[in-house]
């Protein structure tokens, strides 16, 4: 039998609303790029969205279309594995040793926990704390080569990377320690209308986003009211918030260097540049929008790949938790 020599890829994505064009620059396009060259899961990650209160049946359609996204954006079943988290118990499971190893004083620290408990004050609750460690687990389980995610995301990979090097010092080599997978355009896309924060779908201020589904027109709308500068110029600078996060975009859609944009929009003003911008995100989101319709109108296929996923996710799963078990001195 030919034996497998691919580099392995793991990674996740909430099910928590509309996916952004910050999702897809900052991942899913990877996503979808290394899966040519990598052994890849991705899973729905569905336990870690209720660390903050969801409506059920809002939850329910939201996971469902979620997959039937992935898929639209090219993820091909027969070549990754894609799954949903809450379907592969291993993950539950070994989330709980490694929180064993995981300290009070590092999960303080991480400022995706400050920032969320800051904004849901009145459900500080134990999940939101621990969501590293979940992830942690979901990582850890299929010693993946690498995980690629949004700058925003980097913390979470590090102490993964610590707990993963913790337990290894005790036990011996159980876990791979994982390399974050950053792109150097896109890694952190802002809001359209605050630029100095992050893009998110959580922002009520809808002109701040754009979904991965939006309608063009939309799309178009929210890039010209995009909050720029006064001083008219297509060039990367500091402070210029507004305009580097146009060119970014920019950048990641087209493939254009910073010097390249600057030197196409040298003498035009931003009005131009922003209807560019616009026309480059629409024509990049189309095919997927357009395929999108076609999965999400077949639950019965959306269940036989997701399902068909979990069977060869718990295969891997399983195994690198029991050994994480035995390890620990567990009866199995
Ligand atoms: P989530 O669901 O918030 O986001 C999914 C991916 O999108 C990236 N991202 C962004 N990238 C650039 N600019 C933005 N504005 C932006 N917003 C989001 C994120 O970095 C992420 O890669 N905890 C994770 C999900 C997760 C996970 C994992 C990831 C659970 N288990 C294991 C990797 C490995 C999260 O909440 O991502």
């Amino acid at each position: 039998m030919e034996e497998n020599t691919k580099k392995t890829v793991l990674s996740c994505i909430q099910p928590s609303g509309a996916l952004t064009l910050g999702n897809y620059l900052g991942a899913l396009k990877n996503w979808v790029a290394m899966q040519e060259e990598f052994d890849c899961t991705f899973a729905v990650a569905d336990l870690h969205a209720i660390t903050v209160r969801q409506d059920p049946q809002k939850f329910r359609a939201q996971i469902y279309s979620t997959c039937a996204l992935l898929l639209a954006l090219g993820l091909d079943p027969e070549k990754s594995t894609l799954f949903i988290q809450s379907h592969v118990k291993s993950h539950a499971e070994l989330m709980w040793i490694l929180s064993c190893y995981t300290q009070f004083g590092e999960l303080s620290r991480m400022t995706q926990f400050k920032d969320k408990s800051a904004k849901h004050a009145d459900n500080v609750n134990l999940g939101l704390f621990a969501y590293p460690t979940l992830m942690a687990a979901d990582i850890l389980l299929y010693k993946p080569d690498f995980v690629p995610v949004g700058a925003d995301q980097k913390q979470h990979l590090e102490i993964a990377r610590d707990i993963a090097i913790r337990f290894n010092n005790i036990y011996g080599d159980v876990f791979k320690v994982p390399e974050p997978y950053i792109p150097k355009v896109g890694a952190r896309v802002m809001s359209l209308q605050e630029p100095t924060k992050k893009m998110s779908k959580s922002d009520e201020n809808v002109n701040s986003w754009i979904a991965i589904l939006d309608k063009p027109e939309d799309i178009m709308r929210k890039f010209k009211r995009a909050v720029t500068d006064s001083e008219a110029r297509v060039c990367v600078g500091e402070g210029r918030d507004g305009i580097n996060n146009l060119i970014g975009i920019y950048s990641a859609v087209t493939g254009k260097t910073a010097d390249e944009i600057a030197l196409e929009f040298e003498g035009k003003g931003y009005g131009d540049f922003k209807i560019a911008v616009g026309e480059a995100v629409v024509e990049e989101l189309r095919p997927i929008r357009e395929r999108y319709d076609t999965f999400i109108s077949d639950k019965k296929q959306l269940e036989d790949i997701y399902k068909q996923g979990a069977e060869r996710a718990f295969y891997t799963a399983r195994k690198t938790a029991s050994k994480a078990m035995k390890k620990v001195g567990f009866v199995l």
